[in-house]
């Protein structure tokens, strides 16, 4: 049951704390045992927005309760749970431990401190930290992954309109390739973190950060209503965004996949599915009788896809490659693609590379998409927080029918990392999330 305080919700659990305080003692100072009481109970930051008012009803001398809150203050900033990796020998789910102590997170100006609800993996979420000696410079250690993710703000950023309870959903952390959200308390900077539209639920939108993100920005920019669009790897994380954001803006498209997800991407409204294990894909594409306007390529495994581009895109199109290996052959390859120009043999067509950019407005458009179902997440299986390495496994095998996500306020995480009282209010949106854990086509 959820409770409000002023204008803030709280849970049921920070709410008989509450009460008890002001029941039990009231009109008068509390005795130390009461404050034992609370130091031990204390698990809910909640307890900071109810506070000034509770002491106040409960007759609490001024001085007496600001130590008090000092106290409580202290108590709760050593007391938030974290998944940690330092060292990314056999790689990085190989060394995860949780940590039921992590301090919190401080937010500076510009930064949101969010409550996570859920993240969604990524592969920016290990690759670059598992890049032998860069990755230790790029990736500081100890680190906590998960970029994607839906939250509750807790403290807002100075001069955000979003308020302290609000539901966001975005890009957690301050660098780009380490995120946080794999803890109860994470940043985000107030470019990454939009209010959560009503009726989407929050798992579903902890799904859209990077690869949404990702296939927006690598679409939207570059096509027109009715253009021809081929994006190779329509099945993954990146790619079952990427074909419902280009029919949301009127594109047909054309996408490739594995045979036994060939109806998966007909449903997210693919017009045309390569199936990549039985067909050669550049004569598929030719034999279409097309001329694509534009080309996301979600794999970067065979960059003959775009030596060979000229054959099957208009002039005018762009090859924007996503998809890609942290390995020096990759890096070479993209060198090529980028500098070698099509007059002294080169491709033919222009090549652009892609990291998304933070914004706001596209992060908010998506979100919409998702309110009026023009856009909906596919989780491919859903994670407690204990089980994260094995959703790290689930990734890297790069197999995912979509997105695979980890609860972070799940049951389990609760019991590993703290013995009292969570969020009901977030527990509400997490069961209200009817998902069969495993998607069926
Ligand atoms: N540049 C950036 O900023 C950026 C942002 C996001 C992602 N990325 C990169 O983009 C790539 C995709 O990311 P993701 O999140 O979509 O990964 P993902 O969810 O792990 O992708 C898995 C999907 O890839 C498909 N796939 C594998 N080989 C394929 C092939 N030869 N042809 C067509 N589909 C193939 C698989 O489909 P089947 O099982 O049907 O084969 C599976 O559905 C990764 O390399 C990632 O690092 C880059």
């Amino acid at each position: 049951m959820i409770h409000s305080c002023g204008d803030q919700l709280i849970s049921e659990a920070t709410w008989v704390l509450l009460l008890r305080l002001n029941r039990g003692y009231p009109g008068h100072d509390f005795p130390r045992d009461g404050i034992n009481f609370v130091m031990e109970k204390l698990t809910d930051q909640n307890i900071f927005w109810c506070l000034d008012e509770v002491l106040h009803e409960a007759g609490m001398p001024e001085e007496r309760s600001e130590s008090l809150k000092i106290n409580l203050k202290e108590k709760a900033e050593t007391a938030t749970g974290s998944l940690v990796y330092t060292s990314t020998t056999g790689g990085l789910d190989k060394n995860f431990r949780i940590n039921p102590s992590a301090p919190l997170p401080k937010p500076k100006p510009g930064q949101h401190l969010v409550q996570a609800i859920a993240t969604a993996l990524n592969p920016v979420d290990y690759k670059p930290a598992e890049i032998p000696v860069v990755g230790r410079l790029i990736v500081p250690k100890p680190a906590t992954p998960g970029i994607d993710f839906a939250g509750r703000i807790i403290v807002p950023a100075t001069g955000s309109p979003l308020k302290r309870g609000q539901l966001v959903f975005g890009m957690a952390g301050t660098n780009p390739l380490a995120g946080g959200a794999l803890a109860e308390f994470t940043l985000a900077e107030t470019e990454n973190a939009v209010a959560l539209p009503d009726g989407v639920d929050a798992v579903d939108a902890a799904t859209i950060g990077v690869a949404a993100l990702t296939a927006y920005q690598s679409i939207v920019p570059r096509v027109n209503k009715g253009d021809h669009v081929f994006i190779n790897g329509g099945s993954g994380g990146t790619g079952v965004f990427g074909i419902q954001i280009a029919k949301a803006v009127g594109c047909h498209v054309t996408t490739t996949c594995s045979t036994a997800n060939i109806e998966l991407c007909k449903s997210l409204g693919a017009d045309e599915v390569v199936d990549y294990r039985k067909q050669a894909v550049v004569e598929a594409l030719k034999g279409s009788g097309r001329t694509f306007d534009h080309v996301v390529d979600n794999v970067g495994a065979d960059l003959n896809l775009y030596w060979r581009c000229h054959e099957y895109t208009n002039p005018q199109a762009v090859y924007v490659m996503v998809g890609g290996t942290p390995s020096f052959g990759f890096a070479v390859g993209m060198f090529k693609m980028m500098l070698w120009p099509g007059f002294l043999g080169g491709g033919k067509r222009k090549f652009a590379g892609f990291f998304p950019k933070p914004k706001y407005e596209d992060l908010e458009q998506i979100g919409m998409w998702m309110k009026e179902a023009k856009v909906r997440a596919i989780i491919d299986q859903k994670f407690s927080f204990e089980q994260a390495p094995k959703a790290f496994e689930k990734l890297k095998t790069g197999r995912a029918k979509g997105k695979i996500v980890v609860d972070v306020a799940s049951e389990t995480y609760r019991k590993a990392c703290r013995a009292g009282n969570f969020c009901a209010e977030m527990e509400i949106h997490i069961t209200a999330h009817n998902r069969k854990d495993t998607y069926m086509p």
